[in-house]
């Protein structure tokens, strides 16, 4: 199963400057209480991205087109299809960006774990518009900002409509 996990502005903005828009330790925990134990697949800069890398006790992949770039604790693929192959049967993969990767794999994903915050940011990034024709959100859970993380948000489960 593939599944796309994404934080979005209220602009579908994902990012800036190679950094999320913001910190949320809530949408972290729900991040890594999602993936563990799983693969995460990502693009060449979000990987530059991660303060700590690989993100521990899951399988870290990364797509670059550099034939020769080698990363530890990461296995390197040169093409979305590259990657695919590399995947088990029955292995959960979760698509956790950048910009790139999301467009690559948005066709291919079965469900998006999406986190609206709900506030506007300055961005260079962004997350493809969500088609209501092909996906059907069938969880909202919403969030109010604390001391700790200062937005409001909602955890929003979308699954791919059957055709
Ligand atoms: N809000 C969120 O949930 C979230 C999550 C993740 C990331 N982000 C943000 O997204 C931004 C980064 O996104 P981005 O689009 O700039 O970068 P990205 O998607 O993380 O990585 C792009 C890189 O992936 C490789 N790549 C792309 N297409 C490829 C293909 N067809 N075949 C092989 N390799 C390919 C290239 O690496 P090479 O240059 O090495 O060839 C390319 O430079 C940052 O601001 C980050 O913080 C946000």
């Amino acid at each position: 199963m593939i599944h796309i996990i994404v934080a979005i502005g209220n602009q579908g903005e994902i990012g800036y400057k190679n950094q999320l828009l913001c910190h949320l330790p809530a949408d972290l925990k729900h991040f890594k209480e999602l993936t563990t134990g799983h693969t995460i697949l990502m693009g060449r800069k979000t990987w530059d991205s991660l303060p700590k890398k690989p993100l521990p006790n899951r399988r870290n992949l990364v797509i670059s087109r550099n034939k020769d770039l080698q990363l530890e604790g990461a296995e390197v693929f040169a093409s979305p299809e590259e990657a695919l192959k590399n995947i088990g049967i029955g292995e959960e993969v979760f698509i956790i960006g950048g910009e790139q990767i999301y467009q690559l794999f948005v066709n291919k994903a079965d469900k998006i774990h999406l986190t609206h915050i709900l506030a506007d940011f300055e961005a260079d990034a962004f997350f493809p518009k969500i088609n209501p024709e092909e996906w059907y959100l069938c969880e909202e859970v919403p969030f109010e900002k604390d001391e700790k993380n200062p937005y409001n948000f909602i955890f929003q489960t979308f699954i791919r409509k059957q055709k």
